[in-house]
């Protein structure tokens, strides 16, 4: 019987018998493995370290292959490979893919560090990158392909403006240029099935709300296909991939609650998201439920739901300075990068962002806001008297 999602995450990984009984696995840290002899650890095979068995502490522990195991399963799909971060979740896959001459399709509201890494990293190894806008038609993105393409990189929503792309059809594309579809899957934990709509590699910062407590850095990237698998775990074990067990422990704790803390996230910013999109200063809000979001359609069909990050328009009258004296008056926003943890943040988009194909222009200044836990009416009479200092009143 398949077990539902909250289940899932509450019982995935777990093997009490195995573990003295008690309720949580073990937090095992090492580099050394001891072998009862020599032909026991030839016994292990060749293969060995494509699967959860514990050779030396880089391949993997208990702990790492637990994680892995949640995770796997509340993607939907059959292996994951835990990383050091979310941004190495992202270059892990694009390492051990692509090779010299060939050619990736990124959208321009992707990610600034894996931007980053395109533009450095993967130029220098001569691997080229287009940068596409994110409301492409399957139609538009067929024409952007080149015989080289072998990676349509995707992240919906897109980062701070917040596009939802149409992930199955730019897919069906994809695979029918022998593409392999990779998608940057944080804000869709839970919400969004990657390999029910064509993608081959989804992609986690679970720094974000797996970990939940902003206490720790750390990725998975997720796979369907043993093919997938060979690919994604050969690169791993050659470029030297780690992840501390002390943060997938942490981040295994953090699965536990994740379906309550994302429901409350949910609710708290959908509240918040309709109260901005009924203000006079703010022109539109780039939430992905909300019909003023770019793919808004497409969130409606794909998704099941939503996270508290989402992204504001003000007025064009509104200068940056004005938005940056908002976010200096809020008391209850934190200002810093990352979101998922259980407080409230906002970051100014302009500054923040790079565009290179186009896209990303709204009618005014941008700011982004990840809704915690607080009290909603108390972030709410904050971001009133916040709205004031905007208006210089
Ligand atoms: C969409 C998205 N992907 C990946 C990352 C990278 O995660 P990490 O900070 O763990 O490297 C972030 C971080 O903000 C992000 O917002």
């Amino acid at each position: 019987m398949a077990r539902k999602i909250e289940t899932a995450l509450v019982q995935s990984g777990r093997a009490p018998v195995r573990q003295y009984g008690f309720v949580n696995p073990p937090l095992k840290r090492g580099s050394t493995v001891l072998h009862a002899s020599v032909a026991a650890k030839r016994a292990l095979g060749p293969d060995a370290a494509f699967e959860p068995v514990e050779i030396y502490g880089l391949m993997g522990s208990e702990t790492h292959f637990a994680l892995e195991a949640a995770i796997a399963e509340i993607e939907g799909g059959t292996r994951a490979q835990v990383t050091g971060s979310g941004l190495s979740a992202i270059t892990l896959p694009l390492l051990s893919y692509l090779r010299a001459g060939e050619h990736v399709l990124v959208p321009d509201s992707v990610y600034g560090p894996t931007r980053g890494f395109c533009d450095s990293v993967l130029a220098r190894f001569g691997v080229a990158t287009s940068y596409y806008d994110p409301m492409i038609t399957p139609g538009g993105l067929a024409g952007l392909f080149q015989a080289n393409t072998r990676v349509l990189f995707t992240e919906s929503p897109g980062s701070h403006t917040f596009e939802v792309q149409d992930i199955p059809g730019l897919a069906a594309v994809a695979h029918a240029h022998g593409a392999k579809v990779f998608l940057d899957n944080t804000w869709g934990i839970l919400h969004f099935a990657p390999f029910r709509h064509g993608v081959d590699v989804s992609i986690h910062a679970l720094t974000k709300y797996p970990g939940g407590h902003s206490d720790i850095i750390l990725g998975a990237v997720v796979v369907n296909t043993d093919e997938d698998w060979h690919w994604l775990r050969q690169g791993a074990l050659e470029i030297g991939n780690y992840a501390s067990p002390d943060d997938c422990w942490l981040a295994l704790r953090g699965l536990r609650t994740l379906h309550v803390r994302l429901k409350a996230a949910e609710a708290a910013g959908l509240r918040i998201a309709h109260w901005f999109a009924a203000r006079p200063e703010v022109a539109r809000v780039l939430h992905p439920a909300l019909p003023s979001c770019p793919g808004h359609e497409n969130f409606k069909r794909d998704f099941t739901g939503a996270c508290g990050l989402f992204g504001v328009v003000f007025q064009p009258q509104y200068t940056p300075q004005d938005v940056e004296r908002m976010i200096d008056a809020l008391r209850m926003f934190g200002i810093g990068v990352s979101w998922g943890g259980f407080e409230s943040l906002v970051l100014p988009s302009s500054g923040t962002i790079r565009r290179t194909a186009g896209t990303g222009r709204f009618e005014g200044e941008a700011a982004r806001f990840h809704i915690g836990l607080e009290n909603v009416d108390d972030l709410i009479a904050d971001l009133d008297q916040g709205l004031r200092a905007l208006r210089g009143a």
